[in-house]
C-alpha cells in the first residue's frame, strides 16, 4: 500500500497487522476524490486507524495535524512506523485505546477535528456504528466532515449531522458534514481588561446582538503588564456581564489564534475608537491571520460618547484616587476605586 498523492506521494506503508481490513486504494482514490483534493491545514482523528493509511493521506495531502486511535498494540506500532516512513513523525498522534472511551475523552478535552475517518470492523453494527456517528458530531468543527466505511450504511439519530452513503463493491462509504443550520454563531472579543470599562461593555453588548455566543477572553500575559491579575480582571467581568445570557468569560494563556482555533472560533472581535487605534489592529489582524488564515478580525466603532475612554485612563485617576464614576459600570465602581489607588501614575498611555 502507498500514499497517493501529496507531499509523501509513492511512499510505501508498512505491512498491515493480522485482523486489519486496511482501505482499499479504490475507496481511499475515492474518498478523496469527494472531499477534495489537497488541502490549507486543519486536524484530522483517524478512528479504527488500522494502519493509519487514511489519516496519513490526509496529512501528505496538506492536514496539518491527525490523531489516530487504534486498540490494537500491533497496529499502533505500525501507524507510528508509517508516520515515520511518510516523514510525518511530528504531526501525528497515536492513542492506543478502544474509539468509545477515546472519544469521551476528546470530548472532555474539548478538541475539535475538521475531518474524522471512521473504519470499524465489519462485525459492528449498523445501530452501534450509529451511536459513533452521534457523537462526531461533538468533536466536529464548524463545516467539519466526517467519513465512515461500513458493510452496510448506518444509522444514526443527531440531526446535526447530514450525509448519503454510497457503495464501492462490498463497502460503503457515509460522507457525513455537521450542517450549517445548527452552527453557534461563535465569536471572541480578546482584550487585557485592566479593568473593563463602559466603553469595552458598549462592544460585547453590541457583539452578543449579532452573535449567538460571545467569549470575553482576557489576557494572561499581555504586553502592557497588567495592574491586576487576569483572575482578578475576568472577576470583574463576569460581575458585569453575569446577566448576558450570551456571554461567557475565559481567561486566555497563550495565542489568540490558538484560543479561537480550540473553541471552533473563526471570529473575533475588537473594538475601534479613534484612527490611532488603526495601526495596532491592522498590524495584529494581519499577523493573526498569517498564522490562522480563516480567522476573521470584525471591528465595532466605539459609540462617540466613549471614544476618548481607556483602561489606561482609568488606571491612572484612580491610582490618584479620582474618581472613575461613569468610566466603569457601577456594578464594579468600588472595587476598581479600591484595587487601583496607590498614588502611583499609570505609565503606560494606551489600553
Ligand atoms: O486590550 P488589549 O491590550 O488591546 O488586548 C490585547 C490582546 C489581549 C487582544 C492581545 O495582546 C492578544 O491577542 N494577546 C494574545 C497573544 C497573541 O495572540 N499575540 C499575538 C497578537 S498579533
Amino acid at each position: 500500500m502507498r500514499i497517493i498523492a501529496g507531499t509523501a506521494r509513492g511512499v510505501r506503508l508498512g505491512p498491515v497487522p493480522n485482523g486489519v481490513r486496511p482501505t482499499s486504494d479504490r475507496v481511499r482514490e475515492a474518498v478523496f476524490n469527494s472531499l477534495g483534493q489537497f488541502f490549507d491545514g486543519g486536524e484530522v482523528l483517524d478512528l479504527y486507524a488500522g494502519t493509519g493509511a487514511l489519516g496519513i493521506e490526509a496529512l501528505s495531502r496538506g492536514y496539518e495535524r491527525a490523531v489516530f486511535v487504534e486498540i490494537n498494540n500491533r497496529a499502533a506500532g505500525v501507524v507510528r512506523e508509517n508516520l515515520v516512513r511518510a516523514g510525518f513523525a511530528e504531526r501525528g498522534e497515536v492513542l492506543r485505546g478502544g474509539v468509545e472511551g477515546e472519544l469521551e475523552r476528546l470530548v472532555a478535552s474539548g478538541r475539535k477535528f475538521h475531518l474524522i475517518f471512521a473504519d470499524p470492523p465489519y462485525r459492528i453494527p449498523p445501530k452501534e456504528i450509529g451511536d459513533v456517528v452521534d457523537r462526531l458530531a461533538a468533536l466536529l468543527s464548524p463545516g467539519g466532515r466526517a467519513v465512515i466505511e461500513s458493510r452496510h450504511p448506518p444509522v444514526w439519530d443527531t440531526d446535526i449531522m447530514k450525509g448519503e452513503s454510497r457503495r464501492y463493491g462490498g463497502t460503503f462509504v457515509t460522507f457525513l458534514e455537521r450542517s450549517e443550520e445548527h452552527l453557534v454563531k461563535l465569536a471572541i472579543c480578546p482584550g487585557s481588561f485592566d479593568p473593563i470599562t463602559v466603553g469595552h461593555v458598549d462592544v460585547i453588548n453590541r457583539a452578543a446582538h449579532i452573535y449567538d455566543h460571545v467569549i470575553v477572553a482576557v489576557g494572561k500575559n499581555v504586553r502592557k503588564g497588567p495592574r491586576l491579575t487576569v483572575e482578578e480582571r475576568a472577576r470583574l467581568i463576569g460581575k458585569v456581564t453575569g446577566l448576558m445570557e450570551n456571554v461567557s468569560v475565559e481567561i486566555m494563556d497563550g495565542l489568540l489564534v490558538e484560543f479561537a482555533r480550540e473553541r471552533g472560533a473563526t471570529v473575533v472581535i475588537k473594538g475601534l475608537r479613534a484612527g490611532s487605534d488603526f495601526e495596532s489592529e491592522f498590524q495584529q489582524s494581519q499577523l493573526n491571520r498569517t498564522l490562522y488564515p480563516k480567522f476573521e478580525t470584525v471591528f465595532i466603532m466605539a459609540a462617540a460618547e466613549h471614544s476618548f475612554l481607556s483602561s489606561s485612563a482609568v488606571r491612572e485617576i484612580a491610582s490618584y484616587g479620582g474618581s472613575v464614576h461613569g468610566l466603569v459600570p457601577d456594578e464594579i465602581l468600588d472595587i476598581v476605586q479600591r484595587l487601583y489607588v496607590d498614588g502611583q501614575a499609570e505609565k503606560s498611555n494606551k489600553g
